[in-house]
């Protein structure tokens, strides 16, 4: 009884050992080693893996664009994306597009006094771009146009309303 009672307990400490070890070998994403930035020229030394690629989310959409438009494909694996790299022209547009915003906020928009309560209007990629790449594109009400305008001696259109 008490060899059988002993055996019983063996049995259930290796279980145990083994469940340990599976889940100290079991880590969930954000407690493995944190990814590290390798050729970061503007945003501030300080800045966090997590932190650069929030921004990254916000360049995307404020640009309308996806990541490939300022990143180039990974040269061992063309289908991956090395964000590391410079190859990619946009990507030091890029740069010097956060160096004048930068600029803007710290030399003029700071400047603008306030009341207390209201809070000031930082300049972001969306002041300008507003979710397109080309921000001097012309206005999509220029694009809805019909056409040229009518010919000299076309009757007018009837008045609308009262
Ligand atoms: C408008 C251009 C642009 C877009 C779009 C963009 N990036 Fe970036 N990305 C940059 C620039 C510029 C840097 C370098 C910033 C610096 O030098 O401080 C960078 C850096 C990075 C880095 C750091 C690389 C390293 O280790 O040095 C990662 C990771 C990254 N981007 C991921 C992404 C992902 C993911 C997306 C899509 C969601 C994306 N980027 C979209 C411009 C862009
Ligand atoms: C003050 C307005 C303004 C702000 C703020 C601004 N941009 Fe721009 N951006 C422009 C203008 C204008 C162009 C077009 C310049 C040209 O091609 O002649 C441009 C072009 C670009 C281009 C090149 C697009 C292409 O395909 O040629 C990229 C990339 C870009 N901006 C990224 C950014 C990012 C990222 C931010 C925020 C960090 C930003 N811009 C903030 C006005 C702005």
């Amino acid at each position: 009884m008490i060899k059988l009672q002993r055996k019983k307990m063996l049995v259930i400490a290796a279980v145990t050992a083994v469940t340990t070890l599976m889940i100290v070998s079991f880590k969930p994403d954000d407690q493995q080693e944190p990814k590290k930035l390798k050729n970061i020229k503007v945003f501030p030394a300080t800045a966090t893996y997590n932190e650069v690629d929030h921004a990254m989310d916000e360049f995307k959409v404020e640009l309308g664009v996806k990541c490939n438009y300022c990143h180039a494909p990974s040269k061992a694996d063309p289908k991956k994306m090395d964000m590391a790299s410079d190859e990619n022209p946009k990507k030091d547009i890029a740069r010097d597009m956060m160096r004048m915003t930068d600029e803007l906020n710290k030399k003029y928009i700071s400047l603008i006094p306030h009341a207390d309560t209201v809070k000031v209007q930082a300049v972001t990629c969306n002041t300008c771009h507003r979710g397109v790449a080309k921000p001097n594109a012309p206005l999509p009400v220029q694009q809805k146009w019909p056409g040229p305008p009518p010919a000299a001696g076309t009757p007018p259109p009837p008045k609308q309303g009262k």
